[in-house]
């Protein structure tokens, strides 16, 4: 298993939209470890292919709270496909938008169908934590980050310190 390389904002890539998983060949199980093994190391709860530059429609999650408790949940083509009515205020980062948290209205209840990791079909019903991570990760797919999903004021503040730093990184070269 390797560690990925995580693409971050304002990368591109990003905005992309995955296309969906037609076979889990061999490339695909490696391409899940690899994301497995990078969600932990990078100390996330979640993670989206689109993240670690790969445009297949897969994410990971393990929203367990001890290493000793770890486990790991593959969703392969993963879809909405219907939310509660109800929404609320949580807080969210994201290993794609480095040091940064902000509130994030979401709704509290999902319903999601995909697939495994050996393409059987799933279907979870999710909320609490569950569903604000499959929205977080499932957005990333659709090229959507949490970030635009805050107010304009908050989002300009973020944007702001990474064009600094940018210009940091250009001045140091
Ligand atoms: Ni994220």
């Amino acid at each position: 298993m390797s560690m990925l390389e995580i693409v971050t904002y304002p990368d591109n890539f990003l905005r992309r939209h995955a296309k969906p998983v037609e076979n889990i060949d061999g490339k695909i199980q490696e391409m899940i470890e690899n994301m497995a093994f990078t969600m932990y190391k990078a100390s996330g709860i979640g993670l989206a292919a689109i993240q670690v530059g790969c445009d297949e429609s897969i994410i990971v999650y393990d929203i367990s709270p001890a290493e000793e408790k770890r486990s790991l949940c593959v969703l392969i083509n993963p879809k909405i496909v219907s939310s509660g009515e109800t929404t609320i205020l949580g807080s969210e980062g994201c290993l794609s938008v480095p040091g940064f948290k902000a509130d994030v209205k979401r709704v509290t209840s999902v319903l999601v169908e995909g697939f495994n990791s050996e393409g059987s079909p799933l279907r979870i019903e999710a909320d609490g934590m569950l569903a604000r991570v499959l929205q977080h990760e499932i957005d990333h797919l659709n090229g959507i980050l949490f970030i635009d999903c805050i107010s304009a004021l908050k989002r300009e503040l973020y944007k702001r310190r990474v064009k600094k730093k940018l210009r940091k990184k250009l001045r140091k070269k």
